[in-house]
């Protein structure tokens, strides 16, 4: 009874389990699918074991304890061969059946360069203290936070890091791998229908490490390549005089770090979709209100950001404009 409480924050913890933006364990890609495979698998080897183990343990306590009246020393065996033959292979034969699935799924899983089709969309990740850059090369697109890819096909990803060791892992879908910053890495995902998923760095990168979340927005094929064009002619222009104002403010203070479109640094994250974005630095709700809590002081929101506090020096009606501008950046939602 004292093992109650442990099971119940147990069962607690799993609930969690049943996100199906963010569960591994309801697998939404070809990826996810074969993790989650191999996971099942040596779960019910591990409950035969357990129950096996368990049939045998109660038999032998019940059979052989000591009974009323029973004082003599019960007869003393030394060794058995045929059990020993048994309980070696046994394992062996369980340990077989568990490694070469295994090891086909991890071969499947990583990618062969050579084999990768010429017209495979390809994804450039950095990941940097606390956010995500996706670059599309052969698009010629660049964004943040927000992962854009089709459905239904292998999408292949480079995975880099700007300063610390990253995770990039999109649970429902498949993954994870680790961002490094001397080398490469090289993964594929594949999902199996358009939705929005959730991403998250999975690996203890600094402060705000468990707020480095992003998004993966699946679309259909067709409606993947309309959004890339539209991301590669969008040029941030403003709607309204308002947001013209906060164009002038942004191109005053904040270009020097942020682009949008091919006008800025990459320093920070890529703005050129901001209006799209379904939350703002990866954690608060998307509204203007917490915008201008974000650019006011960034470092109350996610500690050990590198954003300076650039807000201090707006004034309240300057911040007004700049959020109302970053806002208006909508490129898929219009
Ligand atoms: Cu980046 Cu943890």
């Amino acid at each position: 009874w004292r093992f109650l409480p442990l099971l119940a924050v147990m069962a607690l913890t799993l609930t969690g389990c049943g996100n199906e933006q963010l569960s591994a364990l309801l697998p939404q890609g070809e990826g996810a699918r074969m993790q989650f495979n191999l996971m099942m698998l040596s779960l019910y080897i591990m409950i035969g074991v357990f129950i096996v183990v368990a049939i045998i343990y109660t038999v032998v306590l019940l059979k052989f304890r000591r009974r009323k009246g029973d004082n003599e020393i019960p007869e003393q065996t030394e060794g058995n061969v045929t059990l020993e033959i048994l309980w070696t292979t046994i394992p062996i034969i369980l340990l077989l059946i568990l490694a070469v699935p295994t090891v086909m799924t991890t071969f499947a899983l990583d990618p062969d360069e050579e084999k990768i089709p010429k017209d495979a969309i390809r994804v450039n990740v950095t990941a940097h203290q606390y956010w995500w850059e996706f670059e599309y090369p052969d698009l010629e697109v660049k964004t943040s936070q927000d992962l854009y890819m089709p459905a239904g096909e292998k999408v292949y990803f480079n995975l880099k890091s700007k300063d610390v060791i990253h995770s990039f892992w999109v649970p429902a879908i498949g993954g994870k791998m680790d961002t490094n910053t001397a080398t490469e890495n090289l993964m594929w995902l594949k999902a199996d229908e358009a939705g929005t998923y959730f991403g998250k760095c999975a690996e203890l990168c600094g402060p705000s490490h468990a707020l480095m979340d992003f998004k993966v927005i699946v679309k259909d094929k067709k409606d993947f390549m309309a959004w890339a064009d539209k991301m590669k002619a969008a040029k941030g222009e403003p709607e309204g005089d308002l947001a013209a104002q906060g164009q002038e403010i942004f191109q005053a203070n904040c270009i020097g770090c942020h682009a949008i479109g091919n006008e800025g640094s990459n320093v920070g994250p890529n703005l050129t979709s901001f209006g799209d974005r379904t939350t703002i630095a990866g954690i608060l709700e998307h509204n203007e209100e917490n915008l201008k809590k974000w650019i006011k002081n960034p470092q109350d929101i996610k500690t050990g950001n590198n954003m300076p506090q650039f807000g201090k020096q707006l004034s309240d009606d300057e911040l007004d404009a700049l959020a109302e501008y970053l806002m208006g950046l909508k490129v898929d939602g219009e």
